[in-house]
């Protein structure tokens, strides 16, 4: 039997990248997916089709986040998808790209980034507690920008920042319920959030000679993290935040 069979998942920002990358994972691992996606329906509908022919099961749940009423309408549709089921596992993979330096940060583009990938994470997971399972999963993804100085996306890595140390305290919270709270951090992984900075020339190569693995991750890389963080295997561990970013920044490799 499939380590997640009979188990339920919601995924949020699953139409595309890192997200769709953990939705079809979870999904060959045997859950019923909740894949979120803001406003790209014909990517959601990609994920679902994939996982369904894959053998899985998943429906599409649409709900722009950052905006008022957001988690409204994300569990409206996940319960009606759910159909009475509790949730066992829940993905926090959704958020925005960096603004940019500080020299063009504007208030409102602050307020929307941190709406979009701190408060709406926080209250998804308010909303979910009642209907998660004892024994539950919370992952968040983060980035290494938390650990690594990239003065290009300084409001981005505040964000990252923040859900690290939700996970922390969420974890020590929801304990005794026996609900582990986790965060994994990619490092430059090949997405449509960076698709445009990877073209760039010579960035591939450069990123790659900043990391020890030596080559940029790939959404599967993020994905099967993920997928063991969700597993039976990994009970024992919360409040962690785990790099998954093949080694990047740790240091001059020569
Ligand atoms: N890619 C990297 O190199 C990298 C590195 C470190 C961390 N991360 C983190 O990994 C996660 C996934 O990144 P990714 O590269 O896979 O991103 P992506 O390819 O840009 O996909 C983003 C996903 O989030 C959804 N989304 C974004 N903003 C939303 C909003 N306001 N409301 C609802 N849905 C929204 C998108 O939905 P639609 O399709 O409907 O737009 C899409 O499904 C993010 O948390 C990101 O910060 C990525």
């Amino acid at each position: 039997m499939a380590k997640l069979t009979g188990k339920t998942a919601l995924v949020t920002g699953a139409s595309r990248g890192i997200g769709r990358a953990i939705a079809q994972r979870l999904a060959a691992d045997g859950a019923l997916i909740a894949a979120h996606y803001g406003s790209d329906e014909a990517a959601a509908k990609d994920t679902v089709a994939s996982i369904e022919q894959a053998g899985g099961r998943a429906f599409p749940v649409r709900a722009e986040l950052g905006v008022d009423g957001d988690v409204d309408t994300l569990f409206a549709a996940l319960e009606e998808g759910l159909s009475g089921q509790p949730l066992d596992i829940l993905v926090n993979n959704a958020a925005g790209p960096s603004d940019g330096p500080i020299e063009e940060a504007t208030p409102e583009g602050f307020d929307r980034l941190f709406a979009v990938n701190v408060k709406a994470p926080f209250f998804i997971i308010q909303r979910a507690l009642p209907l998660l399972r004892d024994g539950g999963r919370i992952i968040t993804i983060s980035s290494t920008c938390t650990r690594v100085a990239t003065p290009f996306q300084t409001s981005y890595a505040m964000t990252k920042g923040a859900v690290e140390v939700m996970g922390r305290t969420l974890a020590n919270a929801l304990g005794t319920r026996g609900i582990t709270v986790n965060t994994v951090t990619p490092g430059a992984t090949v997405t449509d959030l960076n698709a445009s900075l990877f073209k760039t020339s010579g960035a591939e190569v450069y990123l790659a000679a900043m990391t020890a693995l030596d080559r940029l991750g790939q959404p599967a890389d993020i994905a099967d993290v993920v997928a063991f963080l969700a597993s039976h295997d990994a009970r024992w561990i919360t409040g962690h935040v785990l790099d998954a970013s093949g080694g990047m920044y740790l240091g001059p490799r020569a």
